[in-house]
């Protein structure tokens, strides 16, 4: 029998009708942990709900949904009302278990651990780790989120609601809302001259799930696939978890110079490239290196997988269109998606595949996690059929094309001598180059003690590069959080030059 003053004791301090969690919710949590860490013993007595109300200055019914939810899930036994106990009949495995703060928990041996697969998958650095909860200079690929038309898309959200459609609130198609799949066709043919029926396009969860699905069904375990280095570390974490062997080829002017390592390795089976605008490096890819890499293709039966990520940031010139569309040989596989263009918590992207392909990513995708929010795709097929994209798209470049502006003008000002900061014809970051030999790991490090997020461009490298720097995200970013970023930035490098 426990005495009533030793159950207060287990259930202080004092419940907390701030906090985020019910009251109710706060008593059965510590309850439970008494409970299972032992501390309220099988056969003990909980004080009435009266008393147990009284003491911690809640009302009655709160005690008794706490007490209910514990008699439904067996921690106690009795009735409300004539006496509850803990229960007698607690599995040991459940007395013993780990609970965070118990002796003993984390131990090794203790807790489940995963299998040899699962912990080495969990190895494999990934690109949403950490994750970066609020824009801050100078963070990398955030869109200006404040920005969006959200007012816009709740409209359109509501409008659906509102109509109660219901076929939006069953099962979808894994391959995605077919209103969805014409409406990126038909806008991929117009702004990137990708060829395409409506049929070939997959929704997916974002780029992330496109590249893992290509990997998996193009490639087979140690099978070589080419990669940009430096490049995307998306990229690169679905090829390894597919167990994909990687060989890193150096970008030149030209981008991804296959040339200097082609006949040098084993068969290679695809080439992972981001053509558009290489990713980190901002450099397009010339006409005849294109040309030359659908040819390699081509002869080598081998895959392309085109990402063409943030494409609709172009600031000045025009783009070349997709390498998908100057494709005759259904040898690209070309990869989108919305997180830039729109914001990344809306995870829709796209691959569009040969006719061949489609049956095959579609299962895949379909076994991995059915299908992408019936409801979102909707909604973003609306958000692209009455034009609201391509404004939202024209306004976002004239955006972002000013606060590169002001990140210039700011960075002359004050970069001078410490960073070597260039314009970018398109995309979301600029690179600081570093010239006095420092090591960017090292002044990134440095640069976030003091507050300022960057991305030193070796971690996206797998051999020296030969020229270190900082990538610099400054979309996200009003003007005067950009020139106070530089300043920090700038008085962070100066005083440690
Ligand atoms: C090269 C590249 N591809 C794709 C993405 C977008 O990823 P997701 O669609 O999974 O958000 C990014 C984002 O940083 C990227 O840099």
């Amino acid at each position: 029998m426990t005495a009533f003053s030793e159950v207060k004791r287990l259930v202080s301090p004092r419940l907390d009708s701030d906090a985020p969690a019910p009251l109710y919710r706060q008593l059965y949590d510590r309850l439970r942990r008494a409970i299972l860490s032992g501390n309220l013993g099988p056969g003990s007595k909980l004080p009435s709900t009266r008393e147990m109300a009284l003491e911690l200055g809640i009302a009655r019914n709160t005690v008794m949904t706490a007490y209910e939810q514990l008699l439904t899930e067996g921690y106690v036994e009795g009735e409300l009302g004539s006496g509850t106990y803990v229960s007698k009949a607690l599995p040991e495995h459940l007395l013993n278990a780990c609970l965070p703060g118990r002796p003993g928990a984390g131990t090794p041996g203790r807790c489940p651990k995963p299998s040899l697969r699962g912990a080495s998958l969990a190895a494999i650095p990934n690109p949403f780790n950490p994750v970066q909860k609020t824009a801050c200079p100078f963070c990398l690929g955030w869109p200006a989120l404040d920005a969006f038309a959200l007012e816009l898309w709740a409209r359109l959200t509501a409008r659906y609601w509102r109509n109660k459609l219901s076929h939006l609130l069953a099962y979808g198609d894994p391959a995605g809302y077919w209103p969805l799949r014409e409406a990126i066709a038909a806008y991929l043919a117009t702004s990137r001259g990708v060829q395409c029926h409506p049929s070939q396009v997959i929704v997916v969860s974002g780029s992330q799930q496109g590249l893992d699905l290509a990997a998996r069904v193009l490639l087979d375990p140690r099978d070589s696939a080419w990669i940009e280095d430096p490049g995307y570390n998306g990229a690169r974490g679905a090829f390894l978890a597919a167990g994909v062997r990687l060989i890193p080829v150096p970008v030149d002017e030209e981008g991804m110079n296959f040339p200097s390592v082609a006949g040098k390795q084993p068969k290679v089976r695809l080439a992972y490239v981001t053509p558009a605008h290489q990713y980190p490096l901002g450099i397009t890819m010339s006409m005849s290196r294109r040309l030359a890499l659908l040819d390699w293709a081509n002869h080598a039966d081998a895959w392309i997988l085109e990402d063409d990520y943030d494409s609709e940031y172009r600031y000045a010139g025009r783009p070349l269109a997709a390498l998908q569309g100057i494709d005759s040989q259904e040898r690209v596989i070309y990869l989108g998606t919305f997180s830039k263009v729109l914001f990344p918590s809306l995870r829709l992207g796209y691959l569009v595949v040969p006719r061949s392909l489609i049956d095959a990513f579609t299962r895949v995708r379909a076994l991995s996690d059915g299908y992408s929010s019936t409801l979102s795709q909707a909604v973003l097929a609306e958000f692209l059929t009455a034009g609201h994209f391509a404004r939202h798209v024209r306004r976002m470049r004239q955006l972002y094309a000013e606060r590169q502006e002001v990140f210039l003008r700011a960075a002359q000002r004050e970069l001078r001598g410490l960073l070597e900061v260039g314009p970018c014809d398109g995309g979301m970051h600029l690179i600081g180059w570093i010239d006095h030999g420092m090591d960017d790991r090292v002044i990134a490090r440095r640069a976030r003690a003091g507050g300022v997020v960057t991305t030193p461009l070796s971690s996206l490298a797998s051999r020296p590069l030969k020229r270190a720097g900082l990538m610099l995200g400054y979309t996200a970013l009003d003007s005067r959080s950009i020139r106070d970023g530089v300043r920090r930035l700038a008085a962070i490098l100066g005083n440690h030059g």
